[in-house]
């Protein structure tokens, strides 16, 4: 993963590239730094210095130090070769230090070109797989960066978007193979970056530059070319981006305020126009994380609503086995992002095997959704928080529309019962007050709340580190079971719909265990309160829209808890935002 940003222009580096920096933290956050050239230093021989600061640790750290210059670039980073630490941070300079480099993505031959390296004299002073790139370029260059870098990236294996500078060129180049990067276009300064986020607050003005692409940025000029140095036509975007939705409004987390969003989101996705043909035989869902989870709610849903046949795929898996697709099927991607590396991977796949494509995608003019065949944009806006609550909320929202639209049947939803369901946050704080010294947690479901069940263990799991398995509430006898103790509470959905008489049995089964028992149940389910420890109930809905309402219990269960706990909500540890490595 990892966030990169590159400035060149006429005002102080080291500021722009820092903030541009704090936006792009929720791709990583092990270790940041920045790289500057000091072109104060107007000498005959032009020997300017590159200055950098790196350090362990969170993008703030670098604040207390101030490097001169107006040509710069900086890097966040999400650890993948290489422990977190000062001197696996980027900025990475060659031995000369007149270059610098910044990158993401992964080098997979860096082991052997390390070697090749070494026996030319070339000592490192990381274990990243990156600091390669900057050596490579050291060695091709002759009087050229450009050049050099097309030399290079013909050595490289792997995904990577890499930016670099030379102390005495006032240009930043960069490349892109795999992992995003894009430039934005100022007045008399231009920027490299990840994302647009880093950059909106200087330019709405973007160009999204694609695989095997290398951008030469200047102040006032910039020109693409491809890795064979041939030039490309440039294509400016203009992107309708607000900053203030990415604050957070007087919420304690972005977690918090996204989950209150949700009502609006909802309004908003519902608006989505959707013009589907029904050319397929069978939709395959494909996806990573929470987004696999609404994929999978979406098997259930369109098998029931629209009669088609779905199967679910985790992208990871489905990118490396040989699955039977052809033009017959419809792929579709689920992603917040946009970027997830094996989404995007299983989509390119898809392609290849001629089936259609389409992507249920958050982030518009991200890489999968310029790669499919055809988008649906969710309408969360900015996800900030790193546990995916709006957006999923707003992919079950198209995947309900999609479902009905199949059928064509017309969709309805009461938002009304999705508000109630938000006042339920208190209940939940008081709740979590009672769970959160527990180590262990089961979460149980059936049907449309199965994949519920693993939305939850995993919101649980990813921002207050306890450990929760989720399994189809039919399988604990198969095994599971076995962990049924008082120490190990159990999350049991059990909403009044066809399978409510099975999962009510199943909660009998734990209780009569010594289990502990959560239970998310139908208001005036009275039944269940006798069975259950506690109890959160949520309003009575049509039977298929119990996923909508029961997300949100989910969620601020998992957000009390680690509030408590006082872990950091927004940026859990190990974790990124937008996974763009495999
Ligand atoms: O950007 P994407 O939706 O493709 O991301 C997929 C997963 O990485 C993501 O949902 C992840 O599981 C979240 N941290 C879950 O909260």
């Amino acid at each position: 993963m990892c966030g990169i940003i590159g400035y060149i222009g006429k005002k102080e580096a080291n500021r722009i590239l820092i903030s541009g920096l704090e936006r792009l933290e929720y791709r990583g956050y092990d270790s940041a730094g920045v790289a500057i050239i000091d072109d104060n230093n107007n000498n005959e021989n032009n020997d300017n210095k590159i200055n950098t600061n790196k350090v362990k640790g969170r993008v703030e750290n670098l604040k207390c130090k101030n490097i001169p210059g107006m040509i710069g670039i900086a890097h966040t980073r999400w650890a993948t070769h290489g422990r977190p630490s000062d001197a696996n941070a980027h900025p990475f300079v060659d031995k000369t230090q007149d270059f610098a480099i910044v990158h993401n993505g992964i080098i997979e031959n860096y082991l052997e070109l390390k070697e090749e390296l070494r026996k030319e004299g070339v000592s490192f002073t990381s274990d990243t797989d990156s600091e390669v790139i900057v050596h490579l370029i050291a060695r091709n260059y002759s009087n050229n960066i450009k050049e050099a870098v097309i030399k290079t990236v013909k050595k490289l294996q792997g995904a990577y978007a890499f930016c670099v500078i030379k102390n005495d060129k006032k240009e930043i180049i960069g490349a892109r193979n795999g992992s995003p990067l894009i430039v934005g276009v100022g007045e008399e300064e231009n920027f490299l970056a990840s994302d647009v986020s880093a950059v909106v607050e200087y330019t709405k003005k973007v160009i999204y530059l694609g695989d095997f692409q290398i951008a030469e940025v200047k102040n006032d000029s910039l020109n693409i070319y491809d890795f064979n140095g041939d030039e490309k036509e440039i294509e400016i975007k203009t992107i309708d981006w607000n900053l203030e939705l990415a604050q957070k409004d007087g919420y304690k987390h972005f977690m918090l305020k996204e989950i209150f969003e949700q009502p609006k989101v909802i309004e908003d996705t519902l608006k989505v126009k959707m013009d589907i043909k029904k050319d397929f035989s069978k939709i395959i869902m494909v996806a990573c994380g929470t987004a696999s989870y609404a994929g999978l709610v979406g098997k259930y849903l369109i098998e029931k609503i629209a009669k088609i046949p779905v199967t679910y795929e985790i992208a990871s898996e489905f990118r490396y086995r040989e699955p039977l697709i052809d033009e017959n099927d419809l792929v579709i991607a689920i992603s917040q992002s946009g970027e997830t590396a094996d989404t995007l991977a299983a989509i390119r796949l898809a392609k290849e095997k001629g089936a259609k494509t389409l992507g249920l995608i958050n982030v518009v003019d991200s890489t999968i959704a310029r790669e499919v065949d055809d988008v649906l944009y969710t309408r969360a806006g900015p996800e900030i928080g790193v546990a995916s609550t709006k957006a999923f909320i707003s992919q079950l929202i198209l995947i309900y529309k999609l479902a009905f639209k199949l059928a064509g049947k017309e969709f309805y939803f009461d938002l009304n019962k999705f508000k109630e369901t938000l006042s339920l946050n208190e209940k939940l704080k008081e709740l979590a007050k009672k769970y959160f010294l527990y180590q262990n947690f089961l979460y149980i479901g059936r049907n449309t709340s199965f994949p519920l069940a693993l939305e939850g263990a995993l919101k649980l799991k990813e921002i207050s580190y306890i450990h929760a398995e989720a399994y189809p509430a039919g399988e604990l006898k198969h095994g599971p079971i076995a962990l049924v103790s008082e120490d190990m509470p159990t999350l049991a959905i059990c909403p009044m719909d066809e399978v409510y008489l099975k999962t009510f049995s199943n909660i009998e089964e734990i209780k009569a265990r010594d289990g502990k028992v959560i239970s998310i149940a139908t208001e005036g389910d009275q039944k269940i309160k006798e069975i259950s420890d506690d109890i959160i109930y949520v309003p009575k809905v049509e039977e298929i829209f119990y996923p909508l309402l029961i997300t949100i219990p989910l969620q601020l269960f998992a957000y009390h808890i680690a509030d408590l706990k006082e872990c950091d909500i927004d940026k859990p540890r190990n974790l990124a935002k937008s996974v763009t490595v495999e």
